[in-house]
């Protein structure tokens, strides 16, 4: 059984004082939710202080991105050692990324063996555009993703499938036909880490989730959760989302 994880990217949203309201709006539902991993991913600024309020819970926290070297004239960069004072995860390759910031699948590989080195478990996000999606491209584009973004990495990492088109549009991909390209992407992770490791991976589902879809996404066999971008900021959503996640737990174990 792989463990759900719920993970929200707020992106940039909050300032700290906006951040510590929210987090404490949600951590009196989400302290003692077993089954299902939530993380929160604030912006840099936030980690210290919500890092503070997480003690004693089973929230963790990441990062929305890192550089991959240990340190030195990068002016703007977190270094990897920054971000795994803190928290436990990093999101790294997200669209957005790639789209704004020239992210690369070469960039996001050595993001992800400096975040494997320095004990952080890298959210690696993959996706087609709405054009390569309209022209059947889908399981060729993450492929390449998959494989050149994971050339010499291990197997501890988590996957988040999110297709570009259906990022904050409202426009999620129906779960089936996710479910269908999660399992296109499992099945690359097996001929890259084996079948045995390719089973624990966690792949999760991102682009316009909130409360109201999740179930049919998580009742779904090869999604293992959520990268939540818009609804991760209401905390009634968010929450409303990992409980979800967590009665899809309970009835596959009944
Ligand atoms: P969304 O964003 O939930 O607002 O579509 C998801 C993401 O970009 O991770």
């Amino acid at each position: 059984m792989r463990t759900p994880i719920i993970a929200g990217n707020w992106k940039m949203n909050k300032t700290v004082a906006e951040a510590r309201e929210l987090v404490a709006e949600m951590i009196p539902f989400l302290k003692d939710v077993q089954g299902v991993k939530t993380v929160f991913c604030p912006p840099a600024p936030s980690l210290l202080p919500i890092a503070a309020m997480l003690e004693g819970t089973d929230i963790d926290l990441g990062a929305q991105n890192m550089h991959w070297e240990s340190g030195g004239a990068y002016t703007g960069e977190l270094a990897p050692a920054m971000v795994s004072e803190f928290g436990e995860f990093v999101i790294l390759g997200h669209s957005e990324r790639r789209a704004y910031f020239g992210e690369t699948d070469e960039t996001v590989n050595k993001k992800i063996r400096a975040a494997q080195a320095n004990g952080l478990t890298p959210i690696v996000c993959v996706g087609e555009t709405l054009e390569e999606n309209k022209a059947n491209k889908t399981s060729e584009v993450v492929s390449r993703q998959i494989k050149a973004g994971l050339a010499d990495v291990s197997a501890a990492l988590v996957i988040a499938y999110e297709p570009i088109w259906a990022i904050g549009t409202g426009l999620a991909a129906t779960a089936e036909i996710a479910n269908d390209t999660i399992k296109t992407i499992r099945a690359v992770l097996a001929e890259l880490f084996g079948e045995e490791d390719a089973q624990k991976i966690r792949i999760l589902y991102g682009g316009s989730v909130k409360g109201s879809n999740a179930a049919e996404y998580f009742s779904q066999s090869d999604i293992d959760g959520a990268l939540v971008g818009g609804a991760a900021l209401k905390a009634d959503d968010f929450v409303k989302i990992i409980y979800v996640a967590r009665a899809e737990v309970m009835k596959s174990n009944a």
